[in-house]
């Protein structure tokens, strides 16, 4: 007999197809991303959950009996409540690898746009502001050379120190829980005490995944470490960030621009005062929202889920 599951998002259908073959498939019917109410009332009889955002905790695993397996569709695991899958013994995994070079390709994306100005000059453009001539008002800021740091060096902020070493000639730093000396030989780029890195970078991306520790990592005290000329880029997750703090930097000038594609609350509320800011350059969520990428994350998450029900094939199961 084929193991049942509940997929609760939306899927590629050749991804559905392959869940399909191997499983007894119900799938969230809902226009809206499904809420941990919903989840806990659909998945009474599942052995194994497809999952991306929505919190898996003790209520959701309290009423999925069944459950063994919980495969979220996507790298970072900060919806899934890690202690409690564990005490259930439920295996869980994620989408490491596939989507690398795509988040670093985005982080460029908003390293780029926030310093040369991209949105609001385009705005400019678009809105019949250009005058002839070259208005020292529009200028932006150097990325090539600059020192760029680094918070997180992981497989994306490695990724990301790659492009600014090898593609602009950056001065790459980063800060991380345990040093990487083999990285820094690889990538020619250094360690930095997280004070120095905030104090010294021309550009700071943030790229650590969201955890109890690093939940609320930058704040007002961190803003004012950085210089006033400073781009803050963050492409990991929004609770990482006091957005208060946030907003006051950039406001006061502490810092120069920040490029964001995470927010505390997603969808960010359209009134948030980020949002009313030139400095800043935002995006929703979609560091890793390439079409290949969320195919391949997409076929990640349906594999998992396939291998670890069955017992056969690899299973990228979550970081300890
Ligand atoms: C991830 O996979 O964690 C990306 O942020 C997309 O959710």
């Amino acid at each position: 007999m084929k193991p049942r599951v509940y997929i609760a998002r939306a899927l590629p259908e050749e991804v559905l197809h392959y869940v399909e073959e191997h499983c007894e498939v119900r799938q969230w019917q809902g226009t809206q991303a499904i809420t941990r109410e919903q989840l806990a009332d659909e998945i009474d009889d599942a052995e194994g959950l497809l999952v991306t955002g929505t919190l898996v905790g003790d209520d959701v695993l309290e009423a999925g009996k069944q459950l063994r397996v919980v495969s979220n569709l996507s790298v970072g695991y900060d919806n899934l409540d890690v202690d409690a899958l564990k005490r259930y013994g439920i295996t869980a995994g994620h989408t490491p690898y596939v989507l690398d070079d795509t988040v670093a390709d985005l982080a460029f994306a908003l390293i780029l746009s926030t310093a040369r100005r991209v949105a609001e000059l385009d705005k400019l453009v678009k809105e019949g502001r250009w005058r002839k001539g070259m208005d020292s008002a529009l200028f932006g800021a150097d990325v090539h050379h600059a020192k760029l740091g680094i918070i997180g060096m992981g497989r994306i902020g490695e990724a990301i120190a790659r492009r600014a070493k090898f593609g602009f000639e950056m001065n790459v730093a980063y800060y991380n829980r345990s040093r990487k000396p083999e990285v820094e030989e690889q990538l020619g780029i250094q360690y930095n005490s997280f004070e120095e890195l905030l104090q010294t970078s021309d550009f700071i991306v943030l790229m650590t995944p969201l955890t109890a520790q690093t939940r609320g990592l930058i704040g007002e005290t961190q803003f004012a470490m950085m210089k006033r000329s400073a781009i803050f880029i963050n492409v990991s997750r929004g609770g990482t960030v006091d957005e208060q703090a946030l907003v006051g930097a950039l406001e006061s000038g502490q810092i120069y621009a920040a490029g964001l594609d995470v927010y505390e609350q997603e969808p960010v509320n359209p009134d948030h005062p980020l949002l009313k800011l030139d400095n800043v350059v935002t995006l929703p969520h979609l560091g890793s929202a390439t079409a290949n990428t969320r195919l391949q994350m997409a076929y990640v998450a349906a594999r998992n889920l396939v291998h670890a029900l069955t017992g056969e094939g690899k299973v990228y199961i979550l970081p300890e």
